[in-house]
């Protein structure tokens, strides 16, 4: 996965869609994520077409079972040769554990697992939201209870988390700077927040230290895609050249 270009959330309907979309961008190699609308209808095939195409591939179907289905499940993915995978963290230690367990059984002795990240709170998810319906103590913040899944992922052993990037520097300085943090939520400023709440613009992301933005919408319907990816990919890079030359 590299670092320095956003991740496409393709959320297409069908495979077509998805690899005509990518066909735009001509050789460009791209970091794409695949999600449960895609893979649940295409499957590991369009896993092979993306790759085969040269990009990079985020397996984004954020696995929650109870530990043996995550961990077979996982050894599965490893198989289609994918470089990130998400599992939810609030599956609980033994099954991130688990999750772990599957992905390097199930990965060439000669390759390296994918990088597996654990979904925190959802970026639709707001305080109230985390009060009134998950029932967490009106005394912990909705920050905290990112923070705590993010130091559950890093005890199991995993890469990273997924949060907003509104929590990615508090992640950062509570568990280390080498956890990576991967954020969707981005919108430009022009952009409609459609069912995002906690939302940051590409440079506020790299300021707020997130190491991977992942952007659909505001790329995968645009008049102009390959334009507005350009401009993302633009704002993004000159934060982080920024941030780097302040450090
Ligand atoms: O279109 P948009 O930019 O909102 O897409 C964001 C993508 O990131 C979607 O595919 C969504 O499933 C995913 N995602 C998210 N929030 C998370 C984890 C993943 O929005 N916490």
């Amino acid at each position: 996965m590299n670092k320095e270009c956003p991740i496409i959330a393709l959320d297409f309907p069908t495979g077509k869609e998805a690899l005509d979309f990518v066909d735009l961008f001509e050789r460009e190699s791209l970091n794409v994520k695949i999600g449960m609308e895609l893979f649940y209808i295409e499957g590991p095939r369009i896993v092979q077409e993306l790759r085969s195409r040269g990009h990079n591939i985020f397996l984004d179907l954020k696995l929650h079972d109870i530990p043996n289905t995550v961990k077979s499940a996982m050894n599965s993915l490893a198989r289609l040769e994918i470089d990130m995978v998400t599992v939810h963290c609030q599956g609980g230690l033994k099954m991130l554990e688990a999750a772990i367990e599957g992905l390097e059984s199930g990965t060439q002795q000669t390759e390296q697992p994918p990088l597996i990240v654990g979904i925190t709170q959802l970026t639709s998810t707001s305080p109230k939201h985390v009060h009134s319906e998950q029932l967490l103590d009106s005394q912990i913040t909705l920050e905290e209870s990112v923070l705590k899944y993010a130091q559950l992922a890093k005890q199991a052993g995993l890469d990273g988390v997924v949060s907003s990037p509104l929590e990615s520097k508090a992640i950062k300085q509570t568990i280390s700077s080498n956890f990576s943090v991967v954020t969707p939520g981005i919108r430009m400023d022009i952009n409609p927040m459609d069912d995002q709440i906690r939302i940051a613009t590409p440079a506020q992301a790299a300021q707020l230290q997130s190491d991977y933005i992942v952007v659909g919408r505001p790329i995968t319907q645009a008049k102009n895609p390959v334009l507005v990816y350009q401009t993302i990919t633009t704002e993004w890079q000159n934060a982080r050249k920024t941030l780097n030359k302040e450090v």
